[in-house]
């Protein structure tokens, strides 16, 4: 992993009411975070405040699952990036496969929002991933390059920390099914080398790839061992506590 420091995230999708959230973001302060790592927490945006006002001072960050690209207006049903800094966020999840998936948000919306994050100072977390037809059909590669090109068209960075990248392969979300540590060490190596291509390589090198799919509590510790595998962006498990500590503190 370099000197990349790993980032752990959690992915609340669309689960939790304000009390549940306060519930498990109290937990997991309570079971303390590693200060070698960096931690964050996305929950809904209905508890994002009240989860801010629980790890303020923990040195957890918080998270926002989405942002539009305009800063107010006639929008229904987006969120600024004014007002999820506003909330205490320094991080949004972008592109994620449920946003491609299910809402049919494609590349072209997706940049726009990576580009709508960096202009207010957000870290956009921006996941990219092939469908499990575009794995068998050989075209994973020609997918990533896809939304990789298209997601950061334009985009310039100063400094590594301003993104990251999740790879999360469809096919992984939700099923239980992990990509092995080879593929996802294969996948995050042709990232890391196509990011390249794109910024200046001593920032290329320093930016974190997280890998998501399935990850949990068995499973993070070989993953985390790949050599560009550089932290986790988990859903289900981290629903919980107990396991999302256990992921924050892997073992290699
Ligand atoms: P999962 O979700 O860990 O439940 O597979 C990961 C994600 O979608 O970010």
């Amino acid at each position: 992993m370099m000197n990349r420091k790993p980032l752990l995230a959690g992915n609340w999708k669309m689960n939790t009411t304000v009390a549940e959230a306060q519930k498990l973001a109290q937990s997991i302060v309570a079971r303390g975070t590693p200060a070698d790592r960096d931690v964050m927490l996305a929950p809904p945006f209905t508890s994002l405040g009240a989860v801010g006002k629980i790890i303020s001072g923990t040195g957890i960050l918080l998270g926002a699952q989405n942002v539009c690209w305009q800063e107010k207006g006639a929008f229904t049903g987006e969120i600024s990036a004014p007002m999820l800094k506003d909330a205490g966020c320094s991080m949004v999840i972008l592109g994620h496969s449920e946003r491609r998936h299910i809402f049919g948000e494609n590349d072209d919306m997706v940049n726009r929002r990576v580009a709508g994050a960096l202009a207010h100072g957000l870290i956009p977390v921006l996941c990219i991933g092939e469908t499990l037809d575009e794995r068998e059909a050989d075209k994973t590669f020609q997918v990533l390059e896809r939304q990789l090109k298209q997601g950061l068209k334009d985009i310039k960075i100063a400094a590594a920390g301003q993104l990251v990248i999740a790879y999360e392969p469809v096919w992984a979300i939700g099923t239980g099914k992990t990509a092995s540590v080879e593929q996802a060490q294969e996948v995050h190596l042709f990232v890391r080398n196509f990011l390249a291509k794109i910024f200046e390589k001593n920032i290329a090198t320093q930016i974190r790839i997280l890998y998501g799919g399935s990850v949990n509590p068995d499973n993070v510790d070989q993953l985390m061992a790949q050599e560009d595998v550089d932290g986790a962006l988990v859903g289900g498990a981290a629903l919980q506590a107990e396991s999302f500590n256990r992921i924050i503190n892997f073992n290699i």
